[in-house]
């Protein structure tokens, strides 16, 4: 591993209590370059700009995938990585998807540990607070035919990471667009799949939801997945969500909540989810609770479904009665070290001294 620290750290100017997500940026990142068929070293640089023309391939062709996790700092000061080993199974399979060659294990996790570990004075610590790390690969080859390139780049940069109140929002059931088809990319983090969604939850925000539910491109009869994120459902006081496919992610947040349902003694069923299913629900008052999950906000809890020009509304539960508040406070306790992890789930980040 090289490591190369900033000459003009920004650390200082870093204020815990006020910053902004997704546009600060920590001091160094982690860049590995791909070439002759192999990978290179393992570099630890200033974070900034690289220079690449627009004939790069990766933006041309959309060859690139992309990783969302957290790191979080407890109140000792200890640093804690959360499932790590699921991001790096996931960039691998998604890279496979599109042809991009797989990064070796000691790239991704000596690079994420080391830069965590050299930029812990940037994560915050308290509530809500973290710092969302994004490992991403692209095509770097400078060439405009159709082909796998020849050429990549890995990188990891990361950004302090605070929660906002998030209100629940509105969401409209997809009866048009979709995000993934049978034989695609949709199991994939691959960049191009939010390129695709902008357009429509564009439209969906302009009639007035957040969100779109996405449903099925052939029928538009089964849920798959909700905004950036899986989508669960509660009928009287079991679980569903749709389960994995080519077409839906395999979210760490969606195992986690799986599992922690299951602990807690809730009924979950994994299977298709039938639109008409949860609008029977609603119209017949046993729908609960509908809310979707990811790593960036880990729950967005919803208060209203649009389907076919009907505004569903769904109950505002009392305190303590929903079950996607409960589950996302014990996700949140474990990751942030503040109850038992009996998963094994949190990863120590080891404080280190670098010759550099
Ligand atoms: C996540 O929740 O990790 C996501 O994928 C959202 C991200 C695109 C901001």
């Amino acid at each position: 591993m090289i490591i190369q620290k900033s000459s003009n750290p920004r650390i200082a100017t870093f204020d815990p209590d006020n910053f902004s997500f997704g546009n600060t940026f920590i001091d160094h990142m982690v860049i590995c370059e791909y070439e002759n068929g192999k990978w290179g070293d393992v570099k630890i640089v200033p974070y900034g700009a690289i220079g690449f023309t627009p004939a790069m391939m990766g933006v041309n062709y959309g060859q690139a995938c992309f990783e969302g996790m957290k790191a979080y700092k407890d109140k000792e000061g200890q640093i804690f990585l959360f499932r790590p080993e699921k991001n790096f199974q996931r960039i691998n399979k998604s890279a496979k998807r599109l042809a991009i060659p797989e990064i070796p294990e000691n790239v991704f996790m000596e690079g994420l540990k080391t830069l965590v570990d050299i930029d812990r004075d940037w994560i915050p610590h308290g509530e809500g607070k973290s710092l969302y790390i994004r490992p991403v690969v692209f095509a770097t080859e400078e060439a405009l035919k159709a082909r796998i390139s020849e050429k990549y780049m890995f990188a990891i940069v990361a950004t302090p990471a605070k929660s906002y109140y998030t209100a629940p929002v509105s969401v409209k059931i997809s009866d048009h667009y979709s995000r993934a088809a049978n034989g695609g990319v949709g199991a994939a983090k691959a960049a191009g799949n939010y390129a695709a969604s902008f357009y429509p939850t564009q439209l969906a925000i302009e009639e007035g939801y957040e969100q779109i539910i996405w449903t099925d491109d052939c029928s538009h009869e089964y849920f798959e997945e909700s905004g950036t994120m899986n989508v669960f459902v509660r009928i009287n006081d079991t679980i569903y969500t749709p389960k994995t496919s080519d077409k839906i992610l395999d979210g760490v947040t969606r195992d986690s909540f799986i599992q922690l349902a299951k602990h807690r003694g809730i009924e979950v069923v994994i299977d298709d989810v039938k639109v008409a299913d949860v609008v029977a629900a609603q119209k017949n008052g046993t729908l609960k609770e509908v809310w979707g999950v990811g790593t960036a906000v880990v729950t967005s809890i919803f208060e209203a479904l649009g389907y076919n020009g009907e505004h569903l509304e769904l109950p505002k539960l009392a305190s303590g009665e929903s079950f996607a508040e409960q589950l996302k406070t014990d996700l949140v306790n474990i990751q942030t070290n503040q109850a038992e992890d009996p998963f094994g789930w949190r990863v120590l980040v080891e404080e280190q001294v670098y010759s550099v």
